[in-house]
């Protein structure tokens, strides 16, 4: 299959996701003769509760993913064993406190109120059609950066500074989705002589080291270990709200669902007086089913990480009969997970929020995270998922019953072959202020 995955280097997801449809869930792939890459790619949700949880042990990051992305050497997203178990344990312990989720909570709201809503007014009064990927890549780094360095980078506002750490992060996951499907030898003999994506990395290794000792001279924060883990989980939220915006301008009949959902509340605050634009606050919308249905329909079929990767420690057989050697890498693609009839259904790739609802509508279905895997699944299961659902609904919730959303037509949406399901091309809309 060479030849044809060299074809589709530019469109990896697809491709895995159409091999993998018609190879029953599962494939290995044998990298060029001296390389010695030894693939399996699988999608198959029985392999998966293997590998992430039954057998977890065995299967590793590995050292490879380490140096794949070295710039976050020592980050929680990078080790395995002993090391990352305390620091998940430190992790764990901010993220549930109360006091520290309140905080975060509050401050996405304010960032919602006094930067996003004024810019987003700004960009409707001249008209112009901006791109909303962007606004959302820098809604959620000054988000991310703010708690990590107590300082607001600033990157939502109406100058629109330039945001070349940003761009640089980007690079990070594009270089290193390269450096993933390229044997090992290859990618390290290119950053020897600094040459093709090698090189376009060392320079945004460059710039992100310059900004994390710029931001620590700041805060004069002790600069312990370069902790970019924030970062990514910005990169994840943005992705999924932009890849949300694209969906529901295509499908107005779920925008009116929503705003019928968020309707109460709204009503509540305009029988108390506020005439500006309508603000919802996180408590208000942790109980909305239907908006958290759309979140998990986005996130099933554009999960902002559309691969996982991992090593296997010693020989061992998966639950489908494939027998993996010692060192052998594991693909797994959640980008497919999503498209798959024998997981889905018929209907696998429509858009239908409703796919998650309990039969009164009242509550979401359980789904096991061994099949809806974007949260990742095992004792490395995402920190932040409440979090992250509640910045995405407090966004979506503030933005859709102020404006309506128009995707720009003629625009070619495809996903960047990347380790972030980012659009190649952004999202170009264009806003237009209800009127209630
Ligand atoms: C839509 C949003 C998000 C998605 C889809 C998501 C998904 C994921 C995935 C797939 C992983 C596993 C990564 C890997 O090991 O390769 C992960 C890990 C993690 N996430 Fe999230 N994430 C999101 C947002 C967040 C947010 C907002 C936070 C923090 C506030 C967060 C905190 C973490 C942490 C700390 C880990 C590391 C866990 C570990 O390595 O043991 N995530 N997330």
């Amino acid at each position: 299959m060479f030849p044809s995955f060299v074809a589709n280097l530019h469109n990896l997801h697809d491709y895995f996701a159409l091999v993998l449809a018609r190879s029953g869930h599962n494939f290995r792939a044998h990298g060029p003769l001296g390389t010695g890459m030894r693939l399996f790619v699988t999608c198959d949700p029985a392999n998966i509760r293997h590998i992430f949880t039954t057998n977890y042990t065995n299967f590793p990051k590995g050292a490879e993913f380490s140096a794949i992305f070295d710039i976050m050497g020592g980050s929680l997203f990078t080790i395995d064993g002993e090391l990352c178990r305390q620091q998940r344990a430190n992790v764990k312990g901010v993220l549930s406190s109360p006091w520290k989720v309140a905080r975060i909570a509050a401050c996405c709201r304010d960032k919602v109120e006094n930067n996003l809503l004024p810019l987003f007014t700004n960009m409707e009064s001249i008209g112009t059609p901006f791109d909303m990927q962007e606004m959302m890549s820098r809604f959620m780094f000054d988000l991310a950066a703010m708690p990590l360095f107590g300082v607001d980078p600033g990157l939502v506002s109406s100058d629109m500074p330039p945001m070349d750490v940003a761009v640089a992060m980007d690079t990070v996951m594009e270089v290193g989705f390269f450096r993933h499907v390229m044997s090992a030898s290859c990618w390290k003999l290119m950053r020897r002589l600094n040459i093709g994506p090698e090189r376009k990395l060392r320079v945004a290794h460059t710039m992100l080291r310059g900004f994390i000792v710029d931001m620590m001279e700041r805060r004069k924060i002790n600069a312990c270990h370069i902790g970019n883990d924030e970062e990514q989980e910005g990169d994840t939220v943005g992705t999924t709200l932009t890849w949300i915006f694209y969906n529901l301008a295509q499908n107005p009949n779920i925008v009116s669902i929503i705003r019928n959902e968020l309707s109460p509340i709204a009503s509540n605050k305009v029988a108390a007086g506020v005439d500006a634009m309508v603000i919802f606050e996180p408590d208000e919308t942790k109980s909305l089913v239907y908006l958290k249905a759309v979140l998990y329909e986005t996130l099933r079929l554009y999960p902002p990480a559309p691969f996982e990767r991992k090593t296997v420690a010693a020989d061992d057989i998966m639950p489908s009969g494939h027998e993996l050697g010692t060192g052998d890498t594991i693909l797994i693609s959640l980008h497919s997970m999503g498209r798959m009839e024998g997981l889905w259904g018929k209907d696998c790739l429509n858009y239908n929020p409703d796919r998650w609802l309990s039969e009164d509508g009242n509550k979401l279905k359980y789904v096991p995270s061994h099949k809806f895997l974007a949260f990742n699944s095992g004792p490395r299961i995402c920190l932040g998922k409440d979090i992250a659902v509640m910045q995405m609904k407090t966004v979506i919730a503030s933005t859709l019953w102020n404006f309506d959303v128009e995707v720009m037509e003629g625009q070619s949406i495809q996903a960047k072959p990347s380790c972030i399901l980012e659009m190649k091309n952004g999202l170009m809309v264009k806003l237009k202020k209800r009127g209630m």
